[in-house]
């Protein structure tokens, strides 16, 4: 999968998806020569023929064939393809680290000392990762040139996916302290500047709408400054090049696996490049290193595909469910979920919780969550995060768990473990624990603040209070809250000069806690939540086994959520419930839902008999589908943010023996001429479809395509199958 040509020092990443190449120039600057589709090995008398750009002075050889190098009087070298870029010289584009040496400076300019190949990747110190498959990874180390400051850059390659993982350690060997002002994890200069950037932004109850943006000969940056909070973008995305389609042309995935500030630039240069640098945010970004310090950057990533965007769609799922998900603990297969949020918010007491239970159990739910309101003086959202012990007065958690364990239930419970409310015991006894400028009056978002999670105290003890909990009433699963930013980012722990570290150090304290969390309650299902969707990245998929998707429950706008997080994210984490709120009916609430973790979030007691009985013929039809969905291929069919009258997607079963499509009219127009053209299935197998039960070959579904031109009314939905039959 490596190859190094020890004469010509050139670095091949290869597999069957792509290869990735760069080599050490003269003077031990790494160099990047392709990035793409399979190739044969380049070497020297490639670079000619590789060269970017026109003229001596801007690529890499110049008229004599020599290297172009700093040192040569004509040299312009501001638009070479470099891995890591020198700062504040000639690269004028964006740095992928700025580094402050001890005389003031901030000029780097790492090159190459050393480098090793091995079987496997590292674990990254405090940070979630991908886990090992059959991988290797090149660890290239440069020096740079005035100090004795060091970057350790890695390169991971899988052989059976077209993923390339990329992060970097400094190591400050020198005798002063440095400060880091910007750390990067991977830097792609890329030959031509034709490509868009589809991102993802958002705001509560708006998770992760589509956009489009043209990179021209800007700079466009998307990026995430709240602090741990994802709302405005998320970290992943996908360069699609002008011309490529859902089935055809180049497309690139990118991301970071991090739930923290980070920053991705993409700068289009005058010469019709692009360089792209996925790492840290740089705002408020100040690290010291002392001497014999380091400092790892998040992991980043690259899907590279040739097949259209449809193919990084499914690499995506393919890498997060074979390289990042904790399997799903056991006795879970058929978990059918009932949350009490929507139903009673803070309003409840033992005895509506034991008819809450009784009411699930009739509706053929198999899980049941109480969410917030148990703990402290919980009775709104003014008090008591922090104080995580069960409220006697209120619940007697004790009786309803072990109700709801006899009548074959399994019972979980909401936490906000990173913040404290003013008006907590907590608080009273450990200001110093909160996050805030002792000098002003605090934001108090929701009435409250976030926790000090840089100081190893508070992970300690906020720990272990949440892991009492879930082990003394042995609970099955747990949503775990994040409801505000950070703001006024001050740690009473840390000194002056490394306030600039709080963002990145939260977020290592908030993984400490999800780590330490896992590996004490390793059967828990467990969910992670903030304000809705508003951490749904792949740092949080590596600890928890499914994200709520969004607060809004409404149908059709859920449509919209779905459409676009699955893009990116496989469907079996994507959080979703059928509430009461005023739109669509329960069976068609259902059909949305079922294409996520399904269960409901509304008052069971307000259910009829009818309602009751339609529940329990949409679980049956979720748990008869939810291998294809969890473990399929998504196809996204109609594209909702086009401002279509419809919105389609579709799930292929890797066998492709059973297919799920989603089906929903908007707005009422009928007696259009309308056919669903269904990817994915095998061309050669007959498919009986349930819309009207015909059977037909898997090429008449995609060519012809499924006639859904009949009538429907606004908002209708429909899940339709399409079932292998034998002829
Ligand atoms: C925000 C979440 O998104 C809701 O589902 C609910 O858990 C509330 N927090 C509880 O405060």
């Amino acid at each position: 999968m490596i190859v190094f040509d020890s004469d010509n020092k050139f670095f091949h990443l290869k597999n069957k998806d792509l290869s990735y190449v760069f080599y050490v120039n003269q003077l031990g600057v790494l160099i990047k020569l392709y990035y793409g589709q399979p190739i044969h090995d380049l070497g020297k008398e490639h670079l000619e023929s590789i060269n970017e750009l026109s003229g001596d002075a801007h690529g890499y050889l110049d008229s004599d064939g020599k290297e172009v190098i700093p040192t040569s009087p004509r040299f312009a070298g501001s638009y070479l393809p470099q891995e890591i870029p020198t700062f504040l010289s000639y690269d004028k584009r964006p740095a992928l680290f700025k580094i402050e040496h001890s005389d003031g400076s901030k000029v780097t300019d790492f090159r190459y000392v050393s480098h090793t190949i091995s079987k496997g990747k590292p674990a990254l110190k405090g940070l979630p990762s991908l886990r090992e498959g059959n991988c290797e990874t090149l660890c290239v180390l440069l020096k740079d040139q005035k100090d004795d400051v060091f970057v350790e850059a890695y390169y991971t390659i899988y052989d059976d996916c077209p993923i390339l993982l990329r992060h970097n350690r400094i190591i400050n060997k020198s005798k002063n302290v440095i400060r880091l002002f910007k750390a990067g994890s991977l830097c792609l200069d890329l030959p031509s500047n034709d490509y868009s950037i589809l991102s993802l932004h958002g705001t509560y109850a708006t998770d992760r709408e589509i956009e489009t943006t043209r990179i021209n000969h800007n700079i466009v940056t998307i990026d995430e400054n709240a602090g741990g909070k994802g709302f405005y973008h998320n970290p992943m995305g996908m360069l699609i090049k002008d011309g490529t389609n859902t089935e055809n042309g180049e497309a690139i995935g990118f991301g970071l696996i991090y739930s923290g500030n980070f920053a991705f630039n993409f700068a289009g240069t005058q010469m019709e490049q692009i360089r792209a640098v996925l790492g840290l945010n740089e705002e408020n970004f100040c690290f010291y290193l002392e001497s014999g310090e380091d400092f790892v950057t998040p992991e980043a990533f690259l899907v590279y595909s040739n097949k259209g965007t449809y193919e990084v769609t499914h690499q995506f799922h393919n890498i997060i469910r074979e390289h990042l998900l904790r399997p799903i603990p056991k006795g879970f297969e058929k978990t059918v979920l009932l949350n009490s949020w929507e139903g009673t918010y803070f309003n409840f007491n033992t005895e509506l919780i034991l008819s809450y239970l009784d009411k699930a159990k009739e509706m053929g739910v198999t899980l049941f969550v109480l969410d917030d309101g148990w703990f402290g003086n919980r009775d709104d959202d003014t008090r008591s995060l922090g104080d995580w012990e069960v409220n006697k007065n209120k619940i007697d958690l004790k009786k309803v768990v072990d109700y709801a364990h006899e009548i074959g239930l399994k019972f979980g419970l909401w936490i906000e473990p990173e913040m404290i409310n003013p008006d907590s015991n907590l608080f009273r006894e450990h200001p110093e624990y909160a996050l805030y400028d002792r000098g002003l009056n605090p934001t108090t978002f929701r009435h409250q603040l976030v926790l000090d999670l840089t100081n190893p105290e508070v992970v300690d003890v906020i720990s272990e209070k949440i892991i009492s909990i879930f082990k003394t009433y042995g609970l099955d699963y747990c949503k775990w809250d994040f409801n505000r930013i950070l703001t006024e980012p001050v740690s009473p722990f840390l000194t002056k000069e490394r306030q600039g570290e709080v963002f990145h150090r939260f977020m290592l304290g908030t993984y400490e806690m999800m780590s330490r969390f896992v590996r004490s309650c390793p059967n828990i299902l467990f969910e992670t939540c903030s304000g809705g969707g508003g951490r749904f990245d792949m740092g949080m998929l590596a600890y928890c086994h499914q994200i709520w998707g969004s607060d809004e429950t409404d149908g059709p706008a859920r449509t919209y959520i779905h459409y676009s997080t699955n893009l990116f994210y496989p469907l079996q984490v994507l959080g979703a419930h059928v509430s009461a709120r005023k739109y669509l009916s329960i069976k068609e609430k259902a059909a949305i839902a079922m294409f996520g973790t399904y269960g409901y979030e509304l008052n069971p007691l307000k259910l009829s008999e009818k309602d009751i009985s339609d529940i329990r013929e949409c679980n049956e039809l979720y748990l008869s589908l939810k291998d294809t969905i969890y473990n399929g291929d998504y196809y996204p069919l109609i594209n909702p943010y086009d401002g279509s009258n419809f919105v389609s997607w579709e799930v292929v079963s890797k066998d492709k023996n059973s297919a799920a499509v989603f089906l929903m009219n908007y707005h009422l127009i009928n007696w259009r001429s309308r056919f669903l053209k269904i990817k994915g299935l095998d061309p050669n197998k007959l498919y009986k479809n349930s819309l009207d039960g015909s059977v037909f070959y898997g090429d008449f579904y995609a060519n012809v395509g499924l006639n859904v031109t009949a009538g429907r009314d606004n908002f209708t939905d429909q899940v339709i199958s399409f079932t292998v039959v034998n002829e």
